[in-house]
């Protein structure tokens, strides 16, 4: 099966705000990517409304059609904001308020009983979970006592190292991968992920089901225009 892509329009909003009116039309965008192909939208709305706001979130769930990703830290008005929409998945990060984009995953052993109560109250609501992990087994390993039923392992580092060298940077995503695997966790990833570093991610972890992408394929959007990125997107998820 190929790996899905979810196309996060964070970006999208942020160049909205910028002038404060409706240009981009956020709606039109996401419409957009649907019809050229995307097979999910994802939106990380912050306290501060600086990107996607809470009443995006409520617009674009009467028009998405493919899978509906919300992904954000479990504050109170986040997790009320996600039971009523109901989103077809819910992505829980541990960034604090201000940070400037997501900048680590979860400690699953320390922060287990916590998520595992959030958790059980969107399964109960039948929403998708997925948390967000760093490529690191043992985090993988006590993810699975949280009840969650995917993980998003975190990218930056295998972007970073991509190219002084892959193969290293793509080892410890090999063994999350397949630790997840064993466990029966389903698995996705994002973060820096670009047509640099897509097919071979994509190529070394059979099992992941689907990639998050939004800064390196809005600003790919600048030059090949969004149809044509999205399609080359999804070549590079070709198994
Ligand atoms: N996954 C998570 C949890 C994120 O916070 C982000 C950025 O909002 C992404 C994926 C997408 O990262 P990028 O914009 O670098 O593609």
């Amino acid at each position: 099966m190929q790996t899905r892509l979810s196309v996060n329009v964070n970006k999208i909003a942020t160049l909205r705000n910028a002038r404060g009116g409706n240009l981009p039309n956020l709606k039109q965008v996401v419409l957009d990517c649907e019809r050229f192909g995307a097979e999910g939208i994802t939106v990380h709305p912050r306290p501060d409304g600086r990107h996607i706001r809470y009443s995006d979130v409520y617009d674009l769930k009467k028009i998405v059609t493919t899978e509906f990703n919300i992904e954000g830290y479990p504050s109170k008005e986040f997790i009320e904001l996600v039971l009523d929409v109901k989103p077809t998945q819910v992505t829980l990060v541990p960034d604090p308020p201000e940070a400037l984009t997501s900048n680590d995953g979860w400690d699953t052993l320390k922060y287990a009983d916590f998520l595992k109560e959030i958790i059980h109250q969107f399964k109960n609501s039948g929403i998708r979970t997925s948390i967000f992990v760093n490529p690191d087994a043992k985090m993988v390993e006590h993810a699975r006592s949280t009840d969650t039923d995917r993980i998003e392992l975190y990218t930056e580092s295998y972007a970073t190292n991509y190219t002084t060298d892959r193969d290293a940077a793509i080892a410890p995503f090999i063994s999350a991968a397949k630790k997840a695997e064993e466990l029966n966790i389903g698995l996705n990833a994002g973060h820096d992920l670009s047509l640099v570093n897509l097919h071979f991610f994509n190529q070394q972890i059979p099992n992941l089901l689907e990639v998050s992408i939004g800064h390196a394929l809005i600003c790919d959007a600048l030059y090949y225009g969004l149809e044509k990125t999205i399609s080359l997107y999804l070549n590079q998820l070709k198994k």
